[in-house]
């Protein structure tokens, strides 16, 4: 594979992305946190979502997860100790409001003011996520993302965290990867609320994109100097022959994972024409709409893991679109058997360079899970190493080629709890005994500090 050979073909060396390139490691509360109910914090959709079998890998569940709400200065220091300069995190909506709505829980203000200021003092900029994915219960139980007052409820929210901590904050993201929390969360129902059908997706995907836009717009006029952006999850899509019909598959496929969430927001409206199943979308738009999704982001953030090959099926219902697993198609994969395919991130960075109105690119997530085998207090994480450095030389690649990208934090800093899967994919540069707590720096988390800690020889 050509992307490969670059990638042996030189070291990677930080200076060459040049001194303005921004690294860090990215994180979100219900993964990491823990503590989930300590003081008055309120129930998630996850919370809830993990305490009935058979969702969660082995029944497996984010309660206590890897701790970071009692050991974030542990965990703030390592990162320090690895010469991570940029740390990535989200909220959880109901540590702040219990109900989602009205009370808040003045002891969650404090818990996020101290990682915030410890951050800081560890000359660390932390950069945050609104929405990664743990909506509040109560919410939820009034129709969560599929009824239209969630934009109130999101305006609330989004208020009251640029009011709390805009004035040390000032890189924000709206939401994290929409596509995954509205598909799988409210179209396939494997990840929380459960919910299923296009009678879920669409209004949740609607008013998604309305407060993508709503988030931007009250971080922009509370938070001074503010850098605003949002998250997209995105993979290239390979037709799996040349067949028209496999051409077609890919491009309805690529309509809805890389472009439904972005196109709206560059006032380009919903891409229809490629995916005519949208239309249905018009059931919940107002007259006002189209122009309320318009948003002039500081910066994209693209979250790039894989690829994926589709071709067209009758057997599908309403996209006619079939994803060929990569475990059957005899090719590397990673334990979340997504296929290691260095070139899509490139690929990812092309495509979004080419819309007119992006004007900054950051990779918010890239990364990998592996079978770690801790021994004699090291973990030899070979593959993940490669991966990082393959993906990167694809990064390097595309600045060097003139192509907009500005930054890169690696999924994840520590080992934690992966959604429907549980513990079972470890993604950290950090590994965790979650029987102690332990946390033991990976290669490849040895790797990540010395090049960035690396200065031009
Ligand atoms: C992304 C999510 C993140 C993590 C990685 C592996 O889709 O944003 O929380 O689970 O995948």
């Amino acid at each position: 594979m050509p992307s490969d050979l670059y990638a042996s073909d030189f070291t990677l060396q930080k200076q060459s992305f040049g001194n303005d390139f921004v690294w860090g490691v990215s994180t979100s509360a219900y993964q990491i946190e823990g503590a989930f109910d300590v003081h008055n914090k309120g129930e998630s959709i996850w919370d809830r979502f993990v305490a009935k079998k058979g969702n969660i890998y082995k029944g497996h569940h984010g309660r206590v997860t890897c701790d970071f709400y009692n050991r974030f200065r542990e965990d703030i220091l390592l990162m320090k100790s690895m010469n991570i300069p940029n740390f990535r995190f989200s909220i959880s909506w109901t540590r702040l409001l219990p109900d989602g709505i009205g009370r808040v829980d003045q002891k969650g203000v404090d818990f996020y003011n101290r990682v915030i200021d410890f951050c800081l003092e560890c000359n660390i900029t932390p950069w945050i996520t609104l929405y990664h994915w743990d909506l509040p219960q109560t919410l939820e139980d009034k129709g969560g993302w599929t009824n239209r007052a969630i934009l109130r409820w999101f305006e609330e929210y989004v208020t009251l965290c640029a009011n709390k901590f805009g004035d040390r904050v000032k890189n924000w993201m709206v939401l994290n990867e929409p596509m995954v929390f509205t598909g799988a969360g409210y179209f396939l129902g494997v990840h929380a609320p459960a919910r299923k059908g296009l009678k879920n997706f669409l209004p949740a995907v609607h008013h998604t994109v309305l407060c993508q836009t709503l988030g931007g717009n009250i971080l922009r006029s509370l938070v001074s100097n503010s850098h605003v952006g949002t998250t997209f999850s995105c993979s290239e899509i390979t037709p799996f022959s040349n067949s028209k019909k496999d051409v077609k598959a890919a491009q309805k496929a690529d309509a809805l994972l890389n472009r439904l969430f972005l196109e709206p927001a560059l006032g380009m409206g919903y891409p229809t024409e490629t995916l005519p199943l949208l239309k249905r979308l018009e059931r919940y738009q107002r007259p006002e709409d189209e122009k309320n999704s318009i948003f002039d982001f500081d910066f994209i953030g693209i979250q790039n893991y894989t690829r994926e090959v589709v071709k067209h099926s009758y057997t599908v219902p309403y996209l006619r679109v079939k994803i060929i697993k990569a475990t059957k198609r005899n090719v590397e994969t990673t334990l979340m058997d997504w296929e290691v395919y260095p070139s899509s991130i490139y690929a990812m960075i092309a495509k979004f360079n080419a819309y007119k109105g992006v004007n900054k690119i950051i990779i918010t997530e890239n990364g990998a899970a592996f079978d770690d085998n801790p021994q004699d207090e090291n973990v030899h994480d070979h593959q993940r190493l490669s991966y990082l450095k393959q993906y990167l030389g694809q990064v390097l690649k595309a600045k060097s080629d003139g192509l907009k990208i500005d930054g890169y934090f690696v999924w994840t800093f520590t080992d934690n709890f992966e959604w429907a899967e549980g513990f079972y994919p470890r993604f950290g540069l950090v590994h965790v005994d979650f029987q102690n707590q332990k946390r033991l720096i990976k290669d490849s988390g040895k790797w990540y500090a010395d090049f960035l800690g690396s200065t031009l020889l």
